[in-house]
């Protein structure tokens, strides 16, 4: 198959897909984009709308997507870290499309098998003994987040929780209040007791100090947070072991060791929220906590647990899972067939086609690259991440570190018309991340880092 036509704007190649589109032949973009005004709901937000067409993204196979006129992309957002093997990847196909004509639909009233054959391949894939064993299937990853919240409060018989500024963990009502950055939340969220505490982001302190000689006051602040709770008795901590929406921010190693202590001391359950970092995303390690030598009581997990499709999970520990019997619970969708046997495919995959170590030996060449860009543009003030989970940060200034969000847009926008997808994070939504299927190789990394660096000299001659 020829290479396919690059986008108007071009400059490289994109990779070949030997994959072929079918042919479109639904409402046009201007229609779409016109139902889409006057039938769904505004807030929802919308990428590609201030200097360029918004774009619609028909069809999709592993790291490749198309848009209606048939265009390729590479999707190195990875529909927000969420496709984790490959759009559309053929044997999670084949497994959905099976379970989808033998049974759609029951609940957890009925036993089945793929929930629990599931259930324990995830608790498979935890550090042997950490008690990590029992699972709750949600839809989303807020979802995940509420009923790890829910259950922490149950097991303490505490109310508050700590969280990190500049942290995501969901849009729901308790969730709300657990993100820590002010852009996500609506004054009417849901009133639990909320109290933030500092991240480890060494490239902005909060603190204004520097690794290591800050002697990782950041953590140790957790200490003051939990005595402003009512008797200092907190329910329980969450983070992300890498803040993903903060704008892909890793803490210094001994980060979570410092602060799960302290939370332990106090009573309380620490929860990695592995929506972004898990299977196998940051490369070395299966989980983001193992990056810091730490375990967590309870973990929740979405994203690119399903590939794409709504699933969620909260893992935890037996004696924390049983105060969920306190009272009746039921959940419609959790581990309904077709998603769990989306998400036991996947995980298969996962182990099949060794993906966590393409995160690793991908994620390592790719990041070499990245330093190369920022020894080669002034723009970029930092370089972070592991494994395929990395970013950017663009700033005015090195000195200043004054963030450089016009800037932000503009590449994002130009890569676009380049053919590469990409998304922005951070507080400042200064930050690019790039987070596609691990399934990416290193000519698409090669094609990425290139277009990265065309928009890069685009903006330097503005
Ligand atoms: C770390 C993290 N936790 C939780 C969530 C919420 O997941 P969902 O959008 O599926 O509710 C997100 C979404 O971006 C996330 O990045």
């Amino acid at each position: 198959m020829p290479p396919t036509e690059p986008p108007a704007g071009s400059r490289f190649p994109l990779p070949v897909s030997d994959h072929q589109p079918s042919a479109y032949d639904g409402p046009s973009r201007d229609e779409i984009m016109a139902l889409r005004r006057e039938y769904l709901n505004p807030g929802l937000l919308l990428y590609y709308d201030e200097y360029d067409e918004p774009i619609c993204i028909v069809e999709g196979h592993m790291q490749y997507l198309w848009d209606e006129q048939g265009r390729q992309y590479l999707d190195a957002a990875g529909g927000i870290v969420s496709v984790s093997v490959g759009h559309c990847h053929p044997k999670v196909t084949e497994r959905v499309r099976a379970q989808i004509g033998r049974l759609v639909h029951t609940t957890t009233l009925y036993l089945h098998p793929t929930i629990v054959l599931y259930a324990r391949a995830i608790a498979r894939h935890f550090p042997e003994g950490s008690g990590l064993t029992q699972t709750y299937f949600g839809n989303s990853g807020s979802e995940a987040n509420e009923y790890a919240t829910l259950l922490a409060r149950l097991y303490t018989g505490h109310n508050d929780m700590i969280c990190l500024h500049n942290g995501y963990h969901g849009g729901t009502g308790a969730t709300m209040r657990l993100t820590g950055i002010d852009d996500w939340k609506f004054w009417a969220d849901a009133s639990i007791n909320v109290h933030r505490a500092c991240p480890g982001y060494c490239y902005r302190c909060p603190l204004g100090l520097s690794y290591p000689n800050c002697d990782l006051k950041c953590a140790h602040a957790v200490e003051d947070v939990i005595h402003a709770a009512p008797d200092r008795a907190i329910a329980g901590f969450i983070a992300e072991p890498i803040q993903g929406v903060g704008g892909v921010i890793v803490p210094p190693p001994e980060y979570f060791q410092v602060v799960y202590d302290i939370v332990h001391q106090h009573g309380g359950i620490c929860i990695a929220d592995e929506v972004q970092t898990g299977w196998g995303r940051t490369g070395e390690h299966f989980w983001g906590f193992e990056n810091f030598g730490v375990v967590p009581d309870m973990v929740t997990m979405a994203k690119g647990i399903g590939n794409g499709a709504p699933l969620s999970a909260v893992t935890t520990r037996p004696e924390i899972a049983a105060c969920l019997s306190q009272k009746l619970h039921f959940n419609t969708f959790g581990g309904n067939p077709v998603s769990v046997a989306n998400g036991y495919a996947t995980l298969q995959i996962i182990d099949d086609e060794n993906i966590q170590q393409r995160a690793r030996d991908i994620g390592g060449y790719f990041k070499d690259k990245l330093h190369a860009l920022q020894d080669k543009h002034m723009l970029i003030g930092d370089v972070r991440g592991m494994g395929l989970l990395l970013a950017i940060e663009l700033v005015k200034g090195r000195g200043t570190k004054e963030p450089a969000v016009e800037e932000a847009k503009r590449l994002v926008e130009s890569a676009k018309q380049r053919g590469l997808l990409v998304g922005k994070s951070g507080a400042h939504w200064n930050t690019i991340r790039f987070a596609p299927p691990m399934c990416i190789t290193k000519p698409d990394v090669d094609f990425l880092v290139d277009v990265v660096d065309a928009g890069l000299e685009d903006l330097s001659r503005v």
